[in-house]
């Protein structure tokens, strides 16, 4: 994206995006960076795998790596409850058959979207929670941003906090991976961007007060100070979507999970922060 492309852009996002007065930048992309690594290509800037972490304020931060001040904690909590209570048709709890998460989830969520053979296709965690729901307990699935499904995803990738990502290894992923690649670089909605635009191309810029982060998946779900609550990576994908002014997915739809599952390849290897904070 030129220069000019890129504020003529931003102008039009500034419009799009709900600001309080007094958020608005000058310009509406700034870098902080050395004006001379402006010259690396999209592709070797990627290399240096930032999570969103590390360009937030300390005082965010703070927030993050203190668990006794971390909202985030609150879902994990209540997702432990959740575990160990009894629920649908055949009275079971998750803990009933999976026993102690911080053994049996252990390293779970780092793999996720998986492969489920039944169906063909890869699933979140939320699906996969879900498909235990249906399957084994015989009841009703939890929509993708309830607190309950939100405290039990937490409390399962809190069990993976510090480990690294390993999703996508599984070959019969190959063609889903491939898929969130290309809605990844595919332009879409009024302003005509698609996601490696900002995140590939201008990760070490600003947008209206906002870092434009790598866009790594390390952190979910996470609390999001804008949000006032936690929030799952498909709600976060979901607004940078409706950011461009393009018709969002549903929550659950292929096209997101394709797109989680690509995003987290594109993060292999870096160590999951669940629950995250995040502005
Ligand atoms: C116009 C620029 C722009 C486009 C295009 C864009 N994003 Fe974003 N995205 C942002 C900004 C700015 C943030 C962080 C600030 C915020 O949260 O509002 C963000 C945050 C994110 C995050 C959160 C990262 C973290 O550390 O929690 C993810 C994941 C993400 N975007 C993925 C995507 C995907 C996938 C697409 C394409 C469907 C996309 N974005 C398109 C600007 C963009
Ligand atoms: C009656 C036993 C049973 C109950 C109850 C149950 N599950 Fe499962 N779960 C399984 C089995 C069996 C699998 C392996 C995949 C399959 O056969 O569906 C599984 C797989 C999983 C996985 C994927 C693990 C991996 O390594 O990929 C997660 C996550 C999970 N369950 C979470 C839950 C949660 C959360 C609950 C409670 C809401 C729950 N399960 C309730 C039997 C159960």
């Amino acid at each position: 994206m030129t220069r000019l492309s890129a504020i003529a852009t931003a102008v039009l996002l500034l419009a799009a995006l709900p600001l309080r007065a007094g958020e608005i930048p000058d310009k509406a992309f700034s870098s902080e960076a050395d004006p001379s690594s402006r010259q690396d290509n999209a592709s070797s800037k990627t290399l240096e795998h930032r999570s969103g972490t590390t360009f937030m304020s300390p005082d965010t931060k703070a927030i993050q790596d203190d668990d006794t001040a971390n909202p985030g904690m609150l879902w994990a909590l209540d997702g432990e409850e959740l575990w160990k209570k009894k629920d649908g048709a055949n009275e079971k709890a998750c803990a009933d058959c999976h026993g102690d998460a911080r053994e049996s989830m252990k390293g779970v969520a780092a793999r996720y979207p998986a492969f489920d053979r039944e169906l063909g296709r890869p699933v979140d965690l939320v699906q996969r929670v879900n498909l235990c729901r249906a399957r084994h307990q015989q009841t009703s699935p939890l929509a993708y941003e309830s607190r309950e499904m939100l405290a039990l995803t937490a409390f399962i990738a809190q069990q993976s906090r510090g480990m690294p990502i390993t999703a996508g290894r599984d070959e019969e992923l190959a063609p889903f991976v491939a898929k969130g690649h290309d809605l990844f670089h595919e332009r879409q909605g009024q302003l005509n961007l698609s996601c490696a635009n900002c995140h590939d191309d201008n990760w070490d810029k600003h947008l209206a007060g906002s870092a434009i982060t790598q866009a790594h998946p390390t952190g979910y779900p996470l609390y999001r100070l804008e949000w006032q609550s936690l929030g799952s990576l498909q709600r976060r994908l979901r607004g940078c979507i409706f950011g461009v002014r393009a018709q969002p997915y549903e929550f659950g739809a292929p096209e997101l999970v394709d797109l989680e599952l690509y995003l987290m390849t594109r993060a292999a290897g870096m160590p999951l922060e669940s629950p995250a904070v995040r502005p």
